[in-house]
């Protein structure tokens, strides 16, 4: 089988290496994949969102099956032009894909399904908008965007000021282009954060081993929002009860509402949650796999991870084993200092033989590197993801940062407290 995978990230790259392991996996393309993807993946130079030049290459290089990874060419479609031409895909339709790419539809969803998540109002109008705010006098509020903002449509504003100014930004100039036209405000929530990935066909959803993001660029969760810098998994807070009540409540209710709706969603459905006093909520819906979740979940998956894909487009994922070894995993992102606002790019990287640790004590995900005639630079605001799987989460928080202290270049950032919540959650 010849497969080509979308995109070039960490993400990507940790798809890539577990369809490796799949027997019937023959060859792997990327586009754009990355420098660290070059070692396990034939990377062709297309831009991820370029719906047309992918579904020609797809069809002249005769793909067997594709692996849509990242929200943008979902959202604009490209599993839609692929099928057109006869080449199956993993990843949601672009109707099916709205869950993410709009806010406004995934709110209205949840409120005509009865799906718990955090009370909300829609406006396309900056003054109603803040006139509601006022009304309701709560701080802090939450402002998204309707569209996508790379991952930082989201405000938190802790005052009236500070709603004013948000809004100013999104709806008048636009800092999120058209995607902040429409905006939803929405109640704020508290508690553990879980990401949930699962795999559905549209009808049976298998949910992966659960996982915790770590969102904020600095220790403590403090700094700016940041596409994610590290993981672990699984996620101490979902225990085998909140878990069934996610299925009941959250994850059924959502497959068959998408299906009610016409457009039912076959991939890997996202679920991001916050597990409130009230019971868990979803905070969001993604349409595709997490990324930093990816490089912590897919190494503890046992099962087939091409047959399990080949199941969500065939609508056989309820007969397709869906295994998790028991182990734990932690993810280390080694990011450019500056990040996730200005960055430098171009700097050396040590400690690497063809991209991975020489003693092996640890995976490697390449996010934003490059080869060059120097050797191996960065080339993004996440560079590497450096995974350790252990019997124990202390275990794989201690093996990731061992292994991460092997790597440097010029302005490495990193948190040194990724997975010390989910410590905290087995000590209390
Ligand atoms: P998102 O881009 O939707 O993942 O949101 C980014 C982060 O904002 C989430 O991971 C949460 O930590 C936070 N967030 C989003 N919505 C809410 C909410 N309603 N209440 C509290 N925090 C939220
Ligand atoms: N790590 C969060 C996301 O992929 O959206």
């Amino acid at each position: 089988m010849k497969i080509l995978v979308v995109g070039g990230g960490g993400r990507e790259h940790a798809i890539i290496k577990k369809l490796k392991q799949s027997p019937a996996v023959t060859e792997i393309y990327a586009a754009p994949g990355n420098g660290g993807i070059a070692q396990d993946a034939a990377c062709v130079d297309l831009k991820a969102t370029d719906i047309e030049g992918i579904t020609a290459f797809a069809v002249e290089q005769k793909m067997d099956y594709v692996v849509v990874a990242p929200d943008d060419p979902l959202v604009l479609g490209m599993v839609d032009a692929l099928a057109e031409k006869g080449i199956p895909a993993f990843g949601p339709r672009k109707l099916a894909a709205r869950l993410e790419g709009s806010k406004v539809f995934s709110k209205n969803l949840m409120k005509k399904y009865g799906i718990p998540t955090a009370d909300y109002a829609v406006f396309d109008d900056a003054e109603k908008a803040m006139e509601y705010i006022q009304s309701k006098n709560e701080y802090p509020v939450v402002i998204k965007a309707d569209g996508l903002a790379l991952g930082k449509g989201v405000l938190i504003c802790e005052s009236e000021q500070q709603a004013k100014d948000g809004l100013k930004s999104m709806m008048e100039d636009k800092i999120f282009g058209k995607s902040g036209s429409t905006v939803v405000v929405e109640e704020f929530l508290t508690g553990p954060e879980v990401s949930v990935l699962s795999f559905t066909d549209g009808k049976t959803v298998k949910p992966m081993v659960s996982s915790m993001d770590h969102k904020r660029a600095l220790d403590n969760d403090e700094g700016l929002n940041t596409g994610g810098m590290g993981t672990i998994a699984p996620n101490p807070y979902y225990t085998p009860e909140v878990a069934q009540q996610c299925m009941e409540t959250i994850f059924l209710p959502t497959i068959r509402a998408m299906q009610q709706e016409g457009c039912p969603f076959t991939g890997c459905l996202y679920f991001g949650l916050m597990l409130t006093p009230k019971g868990p909520k979803v905070i969001e819906y993604n349409c595709r796999f997490g990324d930093p979740e990816t490089q912590v979940v897919l190494p503890l998956l046992e099962s087939d991870l091409f047959t399990i894909m080949q199941a969500t487009t065939n609508g056989t994922l309820e007969q397709t084993e869906v295994v998790f070894s028991n182990q734990n995993a932690a993810c280390v992102i080694l990011a450019s200092g500056g990040y996730p606002q200005k960055y430098e790019s171009g700097k050396l990287i040590s400690g690497l033989v063809n991209g991975q640790l020489a003693d092996g004590s640890a995976q490697v995900y390449h996010a934003g590197t490059k080869q060059t005639a120097e050797g191996l630079v960065t080339a993004g605001g996440r560079v590497l993801g450096v995974t350790a799987t252990q019997d124990t989460l202390q275990g794989a928080i201690k093996a990731a940062y061992a292994a991460a202290d092997q790597i440097s270049f010029e302005a490495l950032h990193r948190r040194s407290d990724i997975g010390k919540r989910a410590l905290q959650a087995y000590e209390s």
